[in-house]
């Protein structure tokens, strides 16, 4: 329930508008007005009018009191009351219904992962995996259609390179890895810096591939098929899918219209023979659409993908999930879009990111320091089962419940820190069971379950004014809570808002249980209890879903 509009209702008339008093309104949970703004209109002190307002309050069930303090009205909310539409209106869902429907009919595109063909899928790109899958689930639950791409760099003369190398060193005779993709790849780098020979041959062996020839094509599509197999096994493990794998090789025969339309507009002018959209009026570099070579660029591609979304998806809006590194692309990318006057332009957001180190260590491909991200989720895995057997040995489905803390652990050290944050990932702190961390998360959840077990009480009708002492009641509030906070999350695109929110909710529960005793001989407090506890359950495995962890019942 909003209790900003029903005050406003209370209070609002011709004098005062119901939309002005809504947004003067201070405060969450209890609401406090500032009065003084209405002293000139309603000739009288501002204390004078809180004092008329809050004779207005006597009229609401949902309101204890409200109380002037200066030229402040404070409001105090019915607690039992707000407690029973808390918890009634979370265990039917009803809120979640009515503000889903508003968003019916929407569309976000959302470009994530975007991993790159014959490369190595490593810890760094798991913020944007991890960060665009959340989003993605933020905005279903909110009741938008979500549209997951997987733009796949699967483009440019570095498949020329590898064929060549393919073709010179390859094992023709196994199934080639990842791996062997990637030496070959470096080898190619390193033999061609002293043999010019190899280094043209990179480059007649792309101009085959682009011409389409059968076999250097045939060859390609096998280097893209090793290194979906192989991503889609990381994507599976961290509950992740998408709708669209369209990535820049798809794009080859669609730049030709948006380049003419840049033409036609006027946008274009050539510098150094190249093809350029100027930005100087806004501040940035020009825009690299033609090499002068007449080979089109990454932004190009990137132009004819938004177009290409825009006509098949008419999303709402539009979300890259990459890098800051790319900021500067981005911006550019928007900026021409906008001048070519295409209205949807300005729905389309870059979702950054800061930088990941692991164990204290900087990422570098070049350095040659990867960490890949197959092996950080199988190591926390391992540890996060190694834990298990230590405390809990006993415990059925190990397995499976080792694999849902280790990925949870992993997705949770991506998603709990404000993303623009640069983060360092450390085994041992993303697995602690305390402090700020998924398994702590999933702890208090199965903590939740095995009391409501324990309990075994089936109860109609709860007494909501038993859980109105300030330690049941900030529980509670914060359950209230649940569907605006992921409302905010997605208009920042900020996951960490829901990490944040749970780690609240959870030390909220724990600190109420540590102070009652859930289960005692009064049965109708146990009852109420258990709802509470219930409830708190439910939230947690929710909110832990949109950030695609998983939350077993027992741990
Ligand atoms: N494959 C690119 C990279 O790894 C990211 C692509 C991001 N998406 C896009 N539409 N440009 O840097």
């Amino acid at each position: 329930m909003d209790y900003k509009q029903h005050i406003a209702e209370l209070i609002g008339s011709e004098l005062v508008s119901k939309n002005d008093i809504g947004e003067a309104l201070e405060g969450h949970g209890d609401f406090a007005l500032p009065c003084f703004k209405y002293a000139r209109e309603l000739k009288k002190s501002p204390a004078l009018i809180a004092a008329d307002f809050a004779s207005n309050m006597a009229k609401s069930p949902f309101i204890d009191r409200a109380v002037v303090e200066g030229g402040y009205l404070n409001f105090y909310l019915n607690r039992a009351k707000r407690v029973e539409q808390i918890l009634e209106s979370a265990s039917s869902e009803e809120d979640f219904k009515s503000a889903r429907e508003a968003n019916k009919g929407k569309t976000v595109c959302i470009d994530y992962s975007s991993i790159n063909i014959a490369k190595p899928f490593h810890i760094g790109h798991l913020m944007s995996t991890a960060i665009g899958g959340s989003l993605y689930k933020i905005y279903e639950f909110l009741g938008w259609k979500g549209v997951g791409i997987n733009y796949l760099g699967d483009w440019g003369t570095q498949f020329g390179k590898l064929l060549a190398a393919y073709e010179k060193w390859g094992d023709k005779t196994k199934k080639l890895t990842l791996n062997d993709l990637l030496e070959l790849y470096v080898r190619f780098n390193d033999e061609s810096e002293r043999d010019e020979e190899l280094k043209e041959r990179g480059r007649t062996e792309f101009l085959r591939i682009e011409r389409g020839e059968k076999q250097a094509l045939e060859t390609y599509e096998m280097f893209k098929k090793t290194t979906l197999e192989e991503v889609n096994k990381v994507y599976k493990r961290l509950g992740i899918e998408f709708d669209s794998y369209n990535g820049e090789a798809f794009y080859n025969d669609k730049m030709g219209p948006v380049i003419r339309e840049l033409d036609d507009k006027g946008l274009t002018q050539i510098s150094d023979g190249a093809k350029i959209v100027s930005l100087e009026e806004y501040g940035m570099p020009p825009c690299l659409i033609e090499r002068s070579d007449g080979a089109t660029l990454y932004a190009t591609r990137d132009l004819a993908a938004a177009e290409y979304r825009a006509k098949t998806y008419k999303f709402s809006k539009s979300l890259y999930v990459v890098a800051t590194q790319q900021n500067l692309h981005f911006r550019q990318v928007f900026k021409v879009l906008e001048l070519m006057g295409k209205e949807w332009a300005k729905n389309m957001e870059h979702i950054a990111f800061g930088m990941v180190s692991y164990e204290g260590q900087p990422l570098s491909t070049r350095k040659g320091h990867i960490v890949f991200l197959a092996d950080v989720i199988e190591t926390a895995v391992q540890k996060a089962r190694a834990i298990i057997e230590e405390k809990n040995p006993s415990l059925e489905g190990k397995d499976e419940i080792a694999e849902e803390v280790g990925v949870g652990a992993v997705m949770f050290f991506a998603l709990s820190t404000a993303r623009m944050k640069d983060l360092d990932f450390r085994y041992d702190r993303v697995l602690s069971f305390e402090g700020e961390t998924a398994p702590y998360l999933q702890y208090t959840h199965a903590r939740c379950r095995s009391v409501v077990a324990k309990a075994n009480l089936k109860c109609e009708k709860v007494d909501y004014s038993l859980l109105t002492d300030d330690v049941s009641y900030a529980c509670i509030d914060l359950i209230g809570r649940f569907y605006e906070t992921v409302a905010q999350a997605a208009e920042k695109n900020e996951p960490s808002i829901i990490a944040k929110y749970l780690i609240d909710l959870a030390q909220a529960y724990n600190k109420f249980y540590i102070m009652n005793r859930v289960i005692s001989s009064d049965k109708a407090l146990s009852a109420a209890r258990i709802q509470l506890t219930s409830l708190s359950a439910d939230i947690l495995k929710k909110g832990l879903s949109l950030l695609l962890i998983k939350a077993p019942d027992k741990m």
